[in-house]
């Protein structure tokens, strides 16, 4: 019985042969319905975003100052640390799908959806974390439902990004909390 519904899988014979034509494609076989060089475009922007997340949060971790600023800057650190793994992972998802990760600082900026806000004192450096995490979780979500079944392998990567962006998100708004002593985000 056969309904078109029902999702179609290859016999083994089949995808060993299939596997054996284009080497050269390295990852991206014939079941790869997505746009890969259209994947790795998007990609490329997302490793960007990664890219200054990494500068802004090592800038931040060594430039907070002041009172109650050593947790913070714990944090910043940490939070560094993360998305120099998001770097990686997407830098390498490029290369799997057979592109040149693009590290190239020029238009770096233009390249990223977040930012590099600098912030001027301890609580605006919080703010300026909080808003480019909430812009890669609104864009990462978008990303994730554009990938859908198409690219599972660059979904997957990517949804494990989102869950922590969202953690970073969390953690940026708790510590604004705790410096201004009131939520500044509606929920
Ligand atoms: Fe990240
Ligand atoms: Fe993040």
């Amino acid at each position: 019985m056969s309904d078109s519904n029902t999702p179609f899988i290859t016999d083994v014979k089949t995808l060993r042969e299939r596997a054996r034509r284009h080497l050269d494609r390295g990852a991206v076989t014939s079941t790869y319905s997505g746009d890969v060089s259209k994947t790795i475009e998007i990609l490329q922007n997302v490793l960007a975003t990664e890219i200054v997340c990494v500068l802004r949060y090592t800038m931040h971790a060594i430039a907070a100052t002041g009172i109650s600023s050593e947790g913070v800057k714990a944090e910043f650190a940490q939070h560094a640390k993360e998305e120099q793994g998001h770097m990686a992972a997407v830098a390498e998802r490029i290369n799997q799908l057979g592109g040149r990760p693009n590290f190239n600082p020029e238009g770096l900026t233009t390249r990223a959806a977040s930012e590099y806000g600098v912030g001027t004192n301890l609580v605006e450096m919080i703010k300026e974390n909080l808003i480019a995490e909430r812009i890669a979780v609104d864009h990462y979500r978008e990303l994730i439902r554009f990938f859908g079944e198409n690219d599972p392998g660059t979904r997957v990567m990517l949804e494990g990004i989102l869950v922590v962006e969202e953690e970073h998100a969390n953690d940026m708004h708790d510590l604004l909390v705790a410096h201004e002593g009131h939520p500044m985000l509606e929920r």
